[in-house]
């Protein structure tokens, strides 16, 4: 009978029941915005590349599935993946990727060079923005590339890729990697001023620089690339997860515990061990490992940036530990027009944070955003006692600030949509176990289709 059926139907849930101060070790791999780009970067080569300490996520299962759909082979062994590009034979990556992360744009350049042609669905990702992809066609365009943007996604053709100097409007990392991916093999030289400086855009320049690419980053966000006719496989063990680290040295602070990362360098949590400390927060560092605790911490007003910034992916996590931090903090986006969404379950959890629309910082507002209605800041007051309570999960990040809201809180939390989470946290269960955390992973019966 049908409506048997419809019972049937469950949902993954992640169920957190706070144990008081979270202790311990958390080891963070490579990270997602990372590895999936290392991947692409293999389909240019002439021979395998190998990519190691991947983290086990869905966007790295993801790309690789879009790889072998073109034609590559790859090989997986613990956290090492290996992609022979050799194999590779179609120029079109299957429709039914569609939605399912930002990397299909990246691969336009790469598919370009190897068959002359691409298709690619459209972009998805998580929904924090309308996340346009003009400045990709726009670059991509300027070096040789016809495009023509359909319903169904990007179709592109080039007999050639030549160098160019492209300007961006505003530094975006995918842009800046879409850039990269495609001026290694174009003929003659490329100038990209206005680039990403991010970690992770750094880390895959290095990698294409030693898969036989010529690279220069000069000051002021400028690449120079130099075309080269071919380029060989290559090795790279990913460096950790900023993201994570971040989040997990969170973890620690708003139960009032102390949680020690390992795998995730100093020089890439800069700004957040300074902003942090500026609260209050002890650290103890060392070559390998980072740790944080407090005895109490003061509010802050914190408005996130480009690298070296704040960034915006450790937006959330801040914005839950001010919601323990005694007194009002403030917390501006700049990168993201709709980066709050997750606020409303914040306050169902016992938070009393309110948004606005008006810039609460000193960076100029994007002109990008203009007549945008979303909020761009929150003031988020001080201690307010969390309480355990039914939450769904509306993108990745926001997702990570359920968890530790819900692990600071009073009660059961029940947290569905975790598919979001899974996208990208390696083995998020485990890593909380492991620092005491009382959470389960089951199946909750499914809430009914909207309309
Ligand atoms: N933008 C445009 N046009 C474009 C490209 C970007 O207007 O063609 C705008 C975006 O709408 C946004 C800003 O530029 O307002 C910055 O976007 P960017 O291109 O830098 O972001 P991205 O490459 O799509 C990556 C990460 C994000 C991270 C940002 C910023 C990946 C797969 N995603 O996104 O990570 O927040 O850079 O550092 O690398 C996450 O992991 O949760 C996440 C969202």
């Amino acid at each position: 009978m049908d409506t048997d059926k419809a019972t049937e139907e469950t949902t993954a849930a992640w169920v957190v029941n706070p144990v008081g101060p979270l202790k311990g070790d958390v080891v963070v791999r490579g990270s997602k915005n990372a590895v999936t780009k290392h991947l692409v970067a293999s389909m240019l080569a002439d021979r395998p590349s190998t990519v190691s300490n991947c983290p086990d996520i869905g966007d790295v299962d993801i790309t690789i599935s879009m790889l072998e759909a073109v034609g590559c082979e790859v090989e997986r062994d613990d956290t090492a993946v290996t992609v022979n590009p050799r194999t590779l034979n179609s120029s079109r990556v299957p429709i039914r990727f569609s939605g399912m992360n930002r990397i299909p744009i990246l691969m336009v350049g790469p598919l370009l060079h190897r068959v002359g042609e691409a298709f690619v669905p459209l972009v998805g990702g998580d929904d924090i923005g309308s996340r346009p992809i003009d400045y990709h066609v726009d670059a991509l365009t300027k070096m040789g590339a016809e495009i023509n943007l359909t319903e169904e996604g990007l179709e592109a053709k080039a007999i050639r890729l030549r160098g160019a100097h492209i300007e961006l409007p505003y530094p975006s990392v995918g842009a800046t990697e879409s850039v990269l991916l495609t001026a290694v093999l174009a003929e003659g030289r490329t100038v990209l001023d206005g680039g990403a400086t991010e970690p992770e855009v750094i880390e895959l320049a290095l990698f294409l620089q030693r898969m036989g690419a010529r690279i220069e980053l000069r000051p002021n966000r400028r690449y120079i690339i130099d075309g080269v006719d071919e380029l060989s496989g290559a090795s790279h063990h990913l460096a950790g997860d900023r993201i994570e680290a971040f989040s997990y040295l969170v973890a620690g602070l708003i139960t009032g515990g102390e949680v020690r990362v390992q795998g995730c360098k100093q020089d890439r949590l800069v700004t957040a061990i300074s902003t942090l400390s500026g609260m209050g927060a002890k650290f103890e560092i060392t070559d390998s490992s980072v740790s944080a605790w407090a005895d109490s911490l003061s509010p802050t007003a914190v408005e996130t940036d480009t690298h070296p910034g704040f960034m915006t992916d450790w937006q959330s996590p801040m914005v839950a530990l001010f919601t323990q931090c005694d007194g009002l903090s403030v917390m501006y986006e700049t990168v993201y027009e709709n980066r709050f969404t997750y606020v409303p379950a914040l306050n169902k959890m016992g938070a009393e944070i309110e948004t606005y629309s008006t810039p609460l910082g000193t960076i100029e507002q994007q002109q990008r955003f203009v007549g945008s209605s979303t909020p761009c800041s929150v003031i988020v007051r001080g201690q307010a006692p969390l309480r355990g309570t039914d939450v769904v999960v509306p993108d990745i990040r926001g997702g990570f600030a359920y968890v530790l809201a819900a692990a600071a809180a009073e009660g059961t939390t029940t947290i569905t949509g975790t598919h979001h989470l899974d996208r990208g946290y390696n083995r998020p269960i485990e890593n909380f176990e492991a620092l005491g955390l009382d959470i389960k992973r089951i199946e909750v019966p499914a809430p009914p289709p909207e309309d």
